[in-house]
């Protein structure tokens, strides 16, 4: 079965069926209902236990961003991942979670002052400050250890929308500015710990990680010329990206921190720099494999032109990313997973929306009403982006495990629609 390898670690197609966690996709959707987004719990873990393995004295932070709940981050918690959050929300579900400031690192390219007096009230690790006027605000805030995110000026190969790192980013301070900051913060009396980098999301090679450590290397060594200062920490954001289809090539946790780590010590070794700490920020690369959404299939019809259209009971309000970066997913028919596929379908949600495309170009089995379509590749910038669009319940969530499940978020009900609304 070519797209089972997207799915998690323990999916296996059982008397042709889909099967994740031991569970199999009917039982799932028969106890918990569609749409359905499934976690498997042994791939959350492996992926933690990857990151924690290929660089055991790094801080791993997990990219809340991705999906911030509160049972991930227990459990991110129990493999020794901490929280990088970037708005009072994803502080609040840290705290939640039980999570302490020593391993929380805080972001944000426009922080309230609230925001960073919660920072500093949460005695978060570091705070990353993303602006110049950020730095007086954060030391009045009572920030006492920041990081300063620069602009590195690399424009990364991904979806515009997620690249963070070239000369025009929203983000970050530019090489300059960044040097004034450091002077500035350590005058205020705060520690400045280090530099920030994000490169970009959904990164499929090394390239851009290693000119960007070779960036990082010569620009320490103009701070300690001009500042006499050089970072003991470095934070390299996140961006590491997964196979979404079949076609995509992705590198391992393993590669892709290894080149990293063998790409900082060997560039700040040929600037006689001293080897700064390192915190890694994985949103994606920890989530999204391990996560997939279970659809049931509504209307299939044949237009007067193209391909036929099969409608499933979600669509953009679960997964706005096909329209928002062009995302690609496969899919699989979970309950008839061993038919051969008759033709090419499209994939459509029900949203009052031409642009509520799940998946374009698609062969299945020649699906009917009652089936179960799963999306594989789902656990990342999913249910985190979902809305309520045409007033649309967002799903639930499962943790599968053993042949259990385990309801980590619950589906909107039509009175939790109302609950903000004063008529
Ligand atoms: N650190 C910082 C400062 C970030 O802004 C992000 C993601 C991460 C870490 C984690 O990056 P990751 O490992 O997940 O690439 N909604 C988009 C992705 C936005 C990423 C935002 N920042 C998508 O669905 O593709």
């Amino acid at each position: 079965m070519p797209v089972l390898d997207l799915f998690p670690d323990s999916a296996r197609i059982a008397q042709g069926e889909l099967e994740v966690g031991g569970l199999r996709a009917s039982e799932l959707a028969r106890e918990f209902g569609t749409p359905l987004v499934v976690y498997c719990e042994q791939t959350l873990r492996a992926r933690a236990r990857a990151y924690r393995q290929a660089a055991p004295n790094a801080l791993v932070v997990f990219g809340s961003k991705a999906f911030p709940n509160l049972a991930v981050l227990e459990l991110f918690a129990e493999e020794g991942i901490g929280v990088d959050v970037s708005t009072l929300g994803e502080l609040e579900a840290a705290r939640r979670a039980g999570i302490g400031g020593e391993r929380i690192v805080c972001h944000g390219n426009n922080k309230s002052d609230e925001e960073l007096r919660a920072a500093a009230e949460a005695n978060v690790l570091y705070t990353v400050l993303d602006a110049p006027d950020e730095v007086e605000r954060a030391a009045a805030a009572g920030i006492k250890r920041a990081l300063i995110r620069v602009a590195p000026g690399i424009e990364v190969n991904t979806h515009e929308a997620i690249q963070t790192a070239h000369r025009g980013s929203k983000f970050g301070l530019t090489p300059e500015q960044t040097v004034e900051a450091v002077r500035l913060g350590s005058s205020l009396g705060m520690e400045m710990a280090g530099l920030h980098i994000h490169l970009g999301s959904q990164l499929l090679d090394l390239a851009a990680p290693r000119m960007l450590l070779d960036w990082l290397a010569g620009f320490v060594a103009v701070c300690r010329t001009e500042l006499a200062w050089a970072p003991a920490v470095v934070d390299v954001g996140g961006g590491l990206g997964i196979r979404y289809t079949e076609d995509e090539q992705a590198p391992s946790i393993a590669d892709w921190i290894g080149d990293l780590e063998n790409r900082l010590e060997r560039d700040f070794a040929t600037h006689g720099l001293p080897q700064p700490g390192l915190i890694i920020e994985p949103g994606r690369s920890l989530v999204a494999e391990a996560g997939f959404t279970l659809y049931a299939v509504g209307v299939v019809k044949e237009p007067a032109e193209g391909p036929p259209w099969v409608a499933i009971d979600g669509g953009y309000s679960d997964n706005p990313r096909p329209l928002f970066y062009g995302a690609r997913y496969e899919a699989l028919l979970a309950n008839r997973a061993d038919e051969p596929s008759d033709r090419s379908y499209t994939i459509c949600g029900k949203h009052c929306d031409a642009g509520d495309v799940l998946v374009r170009h698609i062969a299945l089995p020649a699906p009917r009403r009652g089936d179960l379509l799963a999306v594989p590749d789902t656990g990342a910038y999913t249910l985190s982006m979902a809305s309520n669009y045409n007033l649309l319940p967002r799903p639930a969530a499962v943790l599968v495990s053993g042949g259990k499940a385990r309801l980590i978020r619950r589906r909107e009900t039509l009175d939790d629609l109302f609950g903000l609304d004063v008529p």
